[in-house]
């Protein structure tokens, strides 16, 4: 068996701890350094992680110094998205073997460009953080799909809210997984922003309608803010039949199943219904394979690498590029900076209501600001 791969973490907030999770339980690494600005964030982590004999963080508050004394073989990226590609480049040059980056991959398709540049360069792997990609129903959907269970998909709704990156980069890589990678050829839509409204220091829209095409002829639609109803998994239309699909379950009907069939695949780690059956089941398969890319000892190809995670972003950044050209968007898209932020700063969308807010304000260290689990 090889080695452990030797972590660090940089940015030990939620979602690094998922990644943790996922190394941990994978058995394939140790955690052996981790780097945040708040000592308080580090110490959090390592109660998260006491039990574990592969968990042995040395504790540093400069990334940089971390990447350079720790010999690490893999590097966990967490930081908010305006940090992923300096971080991911920093890593990356640093003579590691890989980096796992968390979604957005970055705040811009330019950065985003030069995360997959360096990482080129220095021959080193880089997966993006859409675990979902790893859930066993997402997974059979998928693989209905291709096997024609439905016939040819015509149509993909889902619900989103907060930010079309923030949380929509998820569905635009949904919509890609379920077509097996498919292109997406154009994008249309429109956003309000009557709110001064940010997550994670990116400002992001009120209300968003996205709609695109594919190369297989498919068109999706993401209704975000738009409606009360969010959450994942998506509405699937095909020519001979349809998919529900949940984060757990799904149920599919064609005209072979005398209504809807219901499926519950059983996950590698946890069973549909377990609490965090998401976080335990998407980190730890996440993880593995991650590991076996690494490694080299990998049977199918990495399901969420740069390319992937870049084709995300470059989606959702096409529907703001959409609102600031009043055009239908062709890809690949040619605007490298944050064309949400550009209208903004054009005075192109005033809002009506001022008054700058984070919905991630929760997770700032050294505040008062108390965990609303209902708006998470
Ligand atoms: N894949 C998913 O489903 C998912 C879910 C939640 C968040 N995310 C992504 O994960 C990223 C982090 O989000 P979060 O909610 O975990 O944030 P968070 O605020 O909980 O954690 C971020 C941490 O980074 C630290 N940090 C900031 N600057 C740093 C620096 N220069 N060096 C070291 N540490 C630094 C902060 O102190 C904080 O502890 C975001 O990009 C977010 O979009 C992904």
């Amino acid at each position: 068996m090889a080695d452990k791969l030797r972590v660090g973490v940089i940015g030990c907030g939620e979602m690094t701890v998922n990644h943790g999770i996922g190394y941990m339980n994978s058995s394939k690494y140790e955690i052996v350094a981790i780097s945040d600005l708040s000592d308080q964030a580090m110490k959090d982590y390592d109660e998260h992680f006491a039990e574990w004999d592969d968990y042995k963080a040395e504790h540093f508050s400069d990334a940089l110094e971390m990447l350079e004394k720790s010999n690490l073989d893999v590097v966990s990226v967490g930081v908010w998205d305006i940090g992923h590609s300096a971080m991911t480049r920093a890593a990356a040059s640093s003579g590691i073997k890989a980096v796992l980056c968390e979604k957005p991959m970055a705040d811009t398709l330019g950065a985003a460009n030069d995360m997959m540049l360096v990482c080129r360069r220095n021959g080193v792997k880089l997966a993006v953080g859409h675990q979902r990609r790893w859930l066993p129903a997402y997974t059979l959907a998928k693989n209905l799909i291709a096997d024609g269970e439905i016939g040819e998909v015509s149509f993909i709704k889902v619900y989103a809210r907060d930010g079309l990156p923030n949380y929509s980069s998820h569905q635009a890589d949904l919509f890609r997984y379920l077509l097996s990678n498919a292109e997406c050829t154009w994008a249309m839509g429109n956003v309000e922003r009557e709110t001064d409204r940010w997550a994670r220091a990116i400002p992001i829209e009120d209300k968003a309608l996205a709609v695109f095409g594919f190369d297989t002829g498919t068109e999706a639609m993401i209704l975000s803010g738009l409606t009360p109803k969010h959450g994942w998994g998506a509405e699937i239309f095909g020519t001979e039949g349809m998919i529900n699909l949940t984060l757990q379950d799904l149920r599919v009907m064609n005209g072979g199943t005398n209504g809807w069939d219901h499926r519950v695949p059983r996950g590698n780690h946890a069973t549909p219904g377990d609490a965090n059956f998401e976080v335990i089941e998407g980190s730890i398969e996440q993880a593995h394979a991650f590991a076996d890319w690494v490694n080299g000892d990998a049977t199918e190809e990495y399901r969420s690498d740069g390319e992937s995670g870049y084709k995300a972003l470059e989606m959702v950044h096409a529907i703001y590029e959409s609102v600031r050209t009043h055009t239908q968007v062709q890809l690949p898209v040619k605007t490298m900076v944050h064309p949400l932020g550009v209208m903004i700063d054009d005075g192109h969308l005033p809002v009506r209501y001022p008054g700058r807010f984070d919905i991630r304000n929760r997770t700032l260290r050294g505040d008062n600001v108390t965990l609303d689990t209902e708006n998470p």
